[in-house]
């Protein structure tokens, strides 16, 4: 742990390599030190110019599925089963990429017959997705990646409670939330116990569409499942993840075939 802590101050020195929705995939290998995105939210290096940043983030303009959407009533519920088997760990790396805060943890989803292991779970903060074009405050993604390379995201809402409570997974994840606050800096989770997490995903209904990685290279083909209903915030844990990543969302995209709004 002091050992992490102390190499961690030396990694934005390193980081100059980008990172991406897709890290920890075969689309982007993880290396041992932690990349910081060559990309923003804001700005020259924002979402109206990832495509000009380098030749192969074109799709960012010119990409016909791509996500974030509003997800309406023309999207479909997910008919597949959805089944989520996520191994509970004592701690797992929590690392600050610069464009999110990512937890590097195991598991596996079988959406149908086709199973996807699952790389990392990250945070945007407000939610990417729109649900009847409401935006929320946070919204989680827990990406996966089949034998084949193909990408599964489960995307999670969460809403503000009026009870303080929150969801404890959450919780366990940004206990020590401020000691990543500069990019390219990693810390470890607390304890991560995906029980409960589980049994929601394993009850859930979703909506589900095919899209793209919401960040540079804005990959297309990329499966989303969109669980019904919010997970709980309270206004202490949101207000410290908010400090942290500030702000991490691609604008809402054009709906799914029509052309990108920057083609
Ligand atoms: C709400 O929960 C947070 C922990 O997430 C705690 O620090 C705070 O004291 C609680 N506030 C109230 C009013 O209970
Ligand atoms: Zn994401």
């Amino acid at each position: 742990m002091q050992l992490t802590r102390a190499l961690s101050l030396l990694l934005p020195l390193v980081a100059t390599v980008s990172a991406s929705c897709i890290h920890g995939t075969t689309f982007h290998r993880r290396s041992s030190n932690v990349p910081v995105a060559d990309y923003s939210f804001t700005g020259p290096t924002g979402p109206l110019k990832w495509a000009t940043l380098k030749p192969e983030y074109a799709l960012c303009a010119t990409g016909k599925r791509q996500s974030p959407i509003n997800i309406d009533s023309t999207i479909s519920v997910a008919q597949r089963t959805v089944v989520a088997s996520f191994p509970n760990v004592a701690d797992a790396e929590f690392a600050n990429l610069g464009n999110t805060l990512e937890v590097v943890v195991d598991g596996t989803t079988t959406f149908g017959q086709k199973a996807y292991t699952l790389k990392q779970y990250h945070f945007h903060t407000p939610s990417e997705h729109r649900i009847a074009e409401e935006y929320y405050p946070l919204e989680l993604h827990m990406v996966h990646q089949a034998a084949d390379e193909s990408l599964l995201v489960i995307a999670l809402m969460f809403e503000l409670t009026e009870d303080n409570s929150s969801f404890d997974l959450l919780t366990a994840t940004v206990e020590d939330i401020e000691t990543i606050a500069v990019p390219g800096t990693t810390t470890e989770t607390g304890s991560l116990d995906f029980d409960e997490l589980e049994s929601i995903i394993n009850t859930a209904s979703f909506r589900t569409y095919v899209g793209s990685l919401t960040t540079p290279p804005c990959k297309q083909g990329v499966r989303f499942l969109i669980k019904d209903g919010t997970l709980p915030i309270n206004v202490a844990t949101y207000k410290r993840i908010k400090s942290i990543i500030k702000f991490n969302a691609r604008y809402t995209q054009n709906a799914l075939g029509q052309n990108n709004l920057l083609a």
